[in-house]
C-alpha cells in the first residue's frame, strides 16, 4: 500500500511498532510532528479498512481511534528496500494485545488466563504467500517473547489457520465456547521463554466467555422493545436482534440502561493502493 507522503518519518524502516500513544517514528525529515501524527492515523485507518475488506468484515477492527482506546500493539511491515513493491510501500500489519479470557482446557475445565491474542493480521493481496506474513509474525513472537502455542487467536480466518498450521505446526485446536482459538500446548508446563509482563492495569472484570475484539461487528442496530415489534403484528413478541451472549446489562444509577455502544461508524470500504487521491 502506498501513501501520498513519505512513510519513513512516520514509520521508520522495515518494522514499525505502534502502541496506544500513536507516536510516529519521526527520526528524519522536515515534516512537522503534528502532521506526522496525522499521517500515522491515516496509515492505521487505511490498513484497518484494507484488512476488514480482505476478511469480508462489515467494519474495521483496527483504527487509530481503537488503538488509542486499547492497549494493543501494532506491528507494521514496510518493504523498505523495495524488493517486491514500490520502495517503502507498506506490506501489511499484525495487531496483538493481552486479554483476560476464560478458556477451556482439554478436560473442559474453565481456566482464567490473560494470553497474548492475535487480533488482526493482514498482508496486502498482491504480496500474500511470499513469506511476508511469516516474517512479521516471527518479529512479533521475538519482540513479545512468546511461543506460538501460547497465543489465543481471535476468530482466525481459513488463511490464518493454514498459516499457523504450515509455519508453526498448530493443528490441534482445543474447543472453546468463545471465538478465540487456542492450540494444544497452551496449558502445557513447557517452560516459555521469559516474557515481558503485560502492562499493569486496574482490575477489570472478565467478560462472560470473553468478548472478542470482533464482537462489536455483530451488534445489530435495533430499537428497544416495544419499538422493535414487527409492524402489523398486534401483540407480537419482541424481535430478537443481536446474537450477543448473555451480557450483564450496565445500568446507570437511575436504573436506566446506559445505552453505550462500542460499534464504530461504518466506514467506506477503502480501495487498495494509493490513498488520498
Ligand atoms: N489460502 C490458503 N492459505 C493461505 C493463503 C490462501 N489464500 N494465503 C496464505 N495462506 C497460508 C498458507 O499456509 C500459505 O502456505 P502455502 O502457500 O504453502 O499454502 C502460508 O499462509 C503462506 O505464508 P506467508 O507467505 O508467510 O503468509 P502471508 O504473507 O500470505 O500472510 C495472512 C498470511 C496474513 C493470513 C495473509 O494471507 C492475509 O492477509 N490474508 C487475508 C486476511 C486474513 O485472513 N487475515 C487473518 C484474519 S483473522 C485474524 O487476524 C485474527
Amino acid at each position: 500500500m502506498e501513501f501520498p507522503f513519505d512513510l519513513t518519518p512516520v514509520l521508520g524502516d522495515r518494522f514499525c511498532v505502534v502502541d496506544q500513544h500513536l507516536r510516529p517514528a519521526g527520526r528524519r525529515g522536515p515534516t512537522h510532528r503534528g502532521d506526522l501524527e496525522q499521517q500515522l492515523r491515516t496509515v492505521i485507518d487505511e490498513l484497518g479498512k484494507a484488512s476488514a475488506k480482505a476478511q469480508g468484515l462489515p467494519a474495521p477492527v483496527t483504527s487509530a481511534a481503537r488503538m488509542e482506546a486499547n492497549r494493543h500493539v501494532l506491528y507494521i511491515l514496510r518493504d523498505a528496500d523495495g524488493r517486491g513493491t514500490p520502495k517503502g510501500a507498506i506490506v501489511g500489519f499484525l495487531k496483538v494485545g493481552y486479554k483476560k479470557l476464560f478458556l477451556l482446557d482439554r478436560n473442559g475445565a474453565h481456566n482464567e488466563a490473560e494470553p497474548l491474542c492475535v487480533l488482526d493480521f493482514y498482508i496486502h493481496e498482491s504480496l500474500q504467500r511470499h513469506g511476508y506474513g511469516r516474517e512479521l509474525f516471527q518479529h512479533m513472537l521475538q519482540s513479545e517473547r512468546v511461543d506460538p502455542w501460547r497465543l489465543a487467536i481471535d476468530r482466525p480466518s481459513e488463511k490464518l489457520l493454514a498459516f499457523l498450521r504450515k509455519h508453526y505446526g498448530l493443528t490441534d485446536a482445543i474447543p472453546q465456547v468463545n471465538n478465540f482459538v487456542i492450540f494444544e500446548g497452551f496449558f502445557s508446563n513447557r517452560p516459555a521463554p521469559p516474557r515481558r509482563p503485560p502492562p499493569k492495569r486496574p482490575e477489570e472484570e472478565i467478560k462472560p466467555y470473553s468478548l472478542s475484539e470482533r464482537d462489536f461487528l455483530r451488534e445489530e442496530a435495533e430499537p428497544p422493545w416495544p419499538f422493535n415489534l414487527t409492524s402489523g403484528r398486534a401483540g407480537g413478541s419482541p424481535v430478537r436482534g443481536s446474537l450477543r451472549p448473555f451480557l450483564p446489562r450496565r445500568d446507570t444509577p437511575d436504573g436506566q440502561p446506559d445505552g453505550r455502544t462500542d460499534a464504530p461508524q461504518h466506514r467506506r470500504a477503502s480501495s487498495l493502493g494509493r490513498v488520498g487521491r
